[in-house]
């Protein structure tokens, strides 16, 4: 190998490396934004419109699909429960009922609320929501309720706000005092709780009768991260914050387009008071509250030091499912709409958009500069859209770097793009093979930015080999850093309690968060971005599947020094496996023993690893790992 330091090649643009939030698998609701109270607004139970329900199953409006002009059927997850999120407990001596009602509601954009009917309180009656698989309640912290209620004039009662351990001992409580006029009362309180209960619940107790209505029920923990109201999990977001994103994508995604436009993602939707925002049933299969909106998103990318990408709807649904397209008359509409999202981020408080901003406390401008235009779409109805709105952007805010959704293999009818968005959610033999698919890609006429990337396929829930094959394509990437200039790994985040995407780079729980071998991946990359690269004459000659090569997998650092101790292998029939510790050249990085492939750690146990033997046997590693001194992160191999 020589290596000429004079010999610069490419550069590797600080904008390398980025993150693509989407809702999906309850990234956002469950996931990074702080709400503890599943369908706080009690708005689930609307579908989009012209979509009708059959038991669990949502079939969308028919509609046509532009590329082939068949009529297309579909069917979603739906929910049957009553009213979900919520259940009504009474006790032996009381009864009581719940229903919802768009009867003269608080907001009009927000519809529903919940009539609870008390006709016997002799055993106080309890509405108890459970949250997302749980709500994470730490002993002494304090917890926001704000809940927007009303009582029929007879009701004489109390009603009593309650943080509950999962088995239904009482960790707080507070009153919550409502006049009995008739009219909405926004009350808010503060509770703290005396234990931690990882899967607490929230309960409003009555112990009268009469009627009382619930349009809004929501509860934050009083620390989110840097304090925002409204905010995001802290654990969450620093790990997010720990990859150090030099851009965030949002909202998606397939969310972006909808299943069909009826339920496109509307970021004006997300504005202003959280107890006005509608939500909507995400193409994902449940119904998203739009709590992590445009202006939470844009402050979280103030927050971390990232620029924000947007990405807007051309008037098209997602091309993989009903695939409509809006008439040619609506185009305007939606270009206006993304107009108006750009308006909203850059423009000065004269504006009309800019004004809304400085409404929400926020002035300045934030730091928005890619805009996408669609999301996954293609076709020659795609290109016309496509230049329509490169053409008004590109005047208005030359600045902007635009996006098209063509991939390596060409940019179809459009005049011109400044990036594309090639995507790759494919085997780990696709990466370790094509780390050269940019190579002899031609330059010149725009940018690459990889938006959607991921070893999902044969490789289970994602482990050691699918991470390892991304880095061996990012290491593509970045010597191609004259044409690939960012790219973003997907989908970003996963409840474990709702995995509608096969790989996920972090799962999370009501209070944990894990970072996938990808995720350090990830991180690795980011920490350690040359600045150029330098040209070689090493050649690599045919790369072949990993199987054939290794015979080995271990433990290792990349700049940093870590320890292992603890370390146990064994046998799917539970008996240990001999380590050989001293064969390894470098006792400080690594140690290493025969044959397997790491996957991946699960949330209970993640310093327990599976290991997939080439020979086909399972072994199961088991160690304690610790960083004892240089750069941040280590590397699993
Ligand atoms: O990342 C998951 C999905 O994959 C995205 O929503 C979509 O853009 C792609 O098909």
């Amino acid at each position: 190998l020589v290596i000429n330091l004079q010999e610069k090649g490419a550069e590797v643009a600080p904008s390398m490396y980025g993150i693509f939030f989407e809702e999906i698998n309850h990234a956002g609701d469950g996931g990074l934004y702080a709400e503890l109270v599943k369908n706080r607004s009690f708005e689930e139970l609307e579908m989009p419109e012209g979509y009708y329900a059959e038991g669990d199953i949502l079939h969308p409006k028919e509609v046509c699909n532009h590329l082939t002009g068949e009529v297309r059927h579909g069917s979603f997850r739906w929910t049957t429960e009553p009213v979900p999120g919520w259940t009504l407990q009474t006790g032996e001596n009381s009864s009581a009922e719940m229903k919802l009602t768009k009867e003269n509601p608080k907001f009009q954009s927000a519809p529903n609320s919940l009539k609870v009917t008390i006709k016997d309180a002799s055993t106080p009656v309890r509405l108890v929501n459970g949250g997302y698989w749980g709500m994470n309640l730490v002993k002494d912290d304090s917890y926001l309720l704000r809940a927007i209620l009303r009582t029929s004039a007879d009701y004489k009662g109390k009603i009593t706000a309650l943080l509950l351990s999962d088995t239904d001992e009482v960790l707080a409580l507070a009153p919550v005092e409502v006049d009995g006029s008739g009219s909405w009362n926004d009350v808010r309180q503060t509770l703290r709780p005396s234990a931690t209960a990882a899967k607490g619940k929230l309960a409003l107790e009555f112990d009268g009768t009469g009627t009382v209505s619930l349009d809004y029920v929501s509860l934050f923990p009083e620390k989110t991260f840097r304090d925002r109201p409204n905010g995001l999990r802290n654990d969450v977001a620093e790990m997010l914050n720990g990859l150090h994103p030099a851009f965030v994508r949002w909202p998606g995604g397939c969310v972006v387009e909808g299943i069909s436009l009826e339920n496109r993602f509307e970021w004006k939707k997300t504005l202003g008071d959280p107890a006005s925002r509608s939500g909507e049933y995400s193409t994902w299969g449940y119904r998203c509250s739009y709590g992590f909106g445009y202006h939470e998103m844009l402050q979280f990318c103030e927050d971390i030091n990232a620029d924000a990408m947007f990405v807007c709807n051309v008037g098209l649904g997602c091309q993989y499912r009903m695939g409509d397209a809006s008439p040619e008359s609506k185009i305007a509409y939606y270009l206006d709409d993304c107009m108006d999202a750009i308006e909203y981020a850059l423009g000065d408080v004269t504006t009309e958009w800019g004004a809304k901003r400085a409404a929400q406390g926020h002035p300045q401008a934030f730091p928005l500069k890619y805009v996408e235009i669609g999301n996954e779409n293609w076709g020659d109805e795609y290109d016309k859209r496509f230049d329509i709105f490169y053409q008004a952007i590109k005047e208005k805010y030359p600045e902007l770097i635009l996006i098209s959704n063509h991939g390596l293999g060409g940019t179809g009818k459009i005049a011109k793009t400044d990036m594309i968005d090639p995507h790759w959610y494919v085997n780990p033999e696709f990466f370790f093979q094509n780390t050269t698919i940019f190579d002899s890609h031609p330059r010149g006429k725009y940018d690459a930015y990889v938006g959607e990337y991921a070893c999902n396929a044969d490789v289970g829930g994602g482990n050691m080999r699918a991470a390892l094959s991304e880095a061996a394509f990012i290491s593509g990437m970045e010597r191609n850093g004259d044409l690939v200039k960012m790219a973003s790994y997907a989908p970003l985040l996963e409840n474990r309690n709702d995995r509608s995407w096969a790989v996920n780079l972090i799962w999370l729980d009501t209070d944990q968060v894990l970072g996938r071998s990808s995720y350090y991946v990830q991180q690795m990359a980011a920490e350690n971005r040359p600045t150029y690269n330098v040209k070689s004459n090493l050649t690599m000659g045919t790369p072949q599947p990993l199987e054939y090569e290794a015979g080995r997998f271990g433990f290792g650092s990349w700049n940093t020094q870590v320890e292992f101790k603890d370390v146990k292998v064994t046998e799917e029939d539970g008996t240990a496996v001999n380590l050989d510790l001293n064969s390894v050249a470098d006792k400080k990085g690594a140690w290493m023993l025969e044959n397997g492939v790491l996957s991946q750690a699960s949330l209970e146990t993640p310093t327990r690893y599976i290991v997939d033997g080439f020979s086909g046997n399972r072994y199961t590693l088991e160690c304690q790992v610790r960083k004892v001194g240089g750069h941040e992160g280590f590397f699993l191999y």
